[in-house]
């Protein structure tokens, strides 16, 4: 069976957990400076239909630090932008690389082509969740709070793509997830009910300050997502839901601040909050590398 990395709901938790465990090893013989060439000569095609620094840079970094070579495909530039089909492209692309990444917006054409290639298929973004980003959030979590399971996490801000893997998570990793957002902006029913029917702690609160009381980490993340039809609606409703330095205080006074960024100081985030004590984005943002070798390794059946 191809080992696939669309959600991570289709990803039992112990499999989760080794590729936490294997990013830290990976982290740690970064640091010592040990030469890990455990994809020596493998091949990543990286398709993105929409803007990316992290993901893109840290897959890149990853498979070359592995050992192997990634090719960076615009979706306008393939031939997918003018009209070939996902399938066949699919196909053609399994031919030549070990592994494809796609970054785009509908979650549909992640799974088609997931359906029609002969190699693992990795989600790098698309409108329904982000994956690899909840991976390496919560290795941060951990190395500044120790194990999330049993935890408090709050979400505070839109129900999006990223809060949607979240709930997934919350469900696999066993920690409490309180999510603040507008009515309007809420998850996904069905992401809600997956993560309930697993015996997931998942609270959907209006109140941001409700979320954030007593708990162990806040995170946020943009007010409009790229895609996202009416970003000024948006902004308005969510203009309540801005995470600053009162909201902050109402947490542990040991809570660390997540983003998986691009952020927007003075929108979601206060710069108070963002560049201030709390905050562990750039842990977050570096753990990305680690993280994306160790799924690389999972997906390759390497662990
Ligand atoms: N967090 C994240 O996925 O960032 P990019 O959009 O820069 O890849
Ligand atoms: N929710 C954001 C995340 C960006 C990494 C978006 O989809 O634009």
């Amino acid at each position: 069976m191809i080992r696939h990395f669309l959600d991570l709901s289709d990803i039992d938790a112990v499999s989760l957990r080794l590729i936490l465990d294997k990013a830290a090893a990976l982290k740690a013989a970064r640091a010592a400076g040990k030469p890990t060439p455990l994809l020596a000569g493998q091949k990543l095609a990286m398709i993105f239909e929409k803007n990316s620094t992290r993901t893109r840079v840290s897959f890149e970094v990853a498979i070359v630090e592995l050992g192997g070579h990634a090719l960076y495909l615009s979706g306008n530039d393939l031939q997918l932008g003018r009209g070939e089909t996902v399938a066949d492209t699919a196909r053609v692309l399994s031919r030549y690389v070990d592994a494809i990444l796609l970054r785009c917006h509908d979650h549909a054409k992640l799974k088609e082509l997931a359906e029609n290639a002969t190699v693992p298929v990795i989600n790098g973004l698309t409108e329904f969740s982000h994956p690899c980003q909840i991976l390496a959030d919560i290795l941060t979590f951990e190395e500044h709070r120790g194990g999330i399971k049993g935890k408090t996490i709050a979400w505070v801000g839109d129900g999006n793509n990223v809060a949607q893997s979240y709930i997934q998570a919350a469900a696999l990793f066993g920690f409490t997830l309180r999510i603040a957002c507008p009515q309007r902006l809420g998850p996904l029913p069905e992401v809600v009910a997956w993560a309930k029917d697993r015996g997931g702690h998942v609270d959907i609160l209006d109140s941001p300050q409700a979320a954030v009381e007593n708990a162990d980490a806040v995170v946020t993340d943009t007010w409009v997502s790229m895609g996202d039809p009416d970003g000024q609606v948006q902004a308005r409703l969510l203009a309540p839901y801005q995470v600053n330095a009162a909201l902050m205080a109402l947490a542990s006074p040991k809570a660390v601040f997540l983003h998986c960024l691009p952020a927007h100081r003075g929108e979601e985030v206060t710069a108070e909050v963002i560049d201030g004590a709390q905050s562990v984005v750039f842990d977050e943002a570096e753990n990305r590398l680690h993280v994306q070798k160790s799924i690389l390794l999972w997906c390759l059946s390497i662990i």
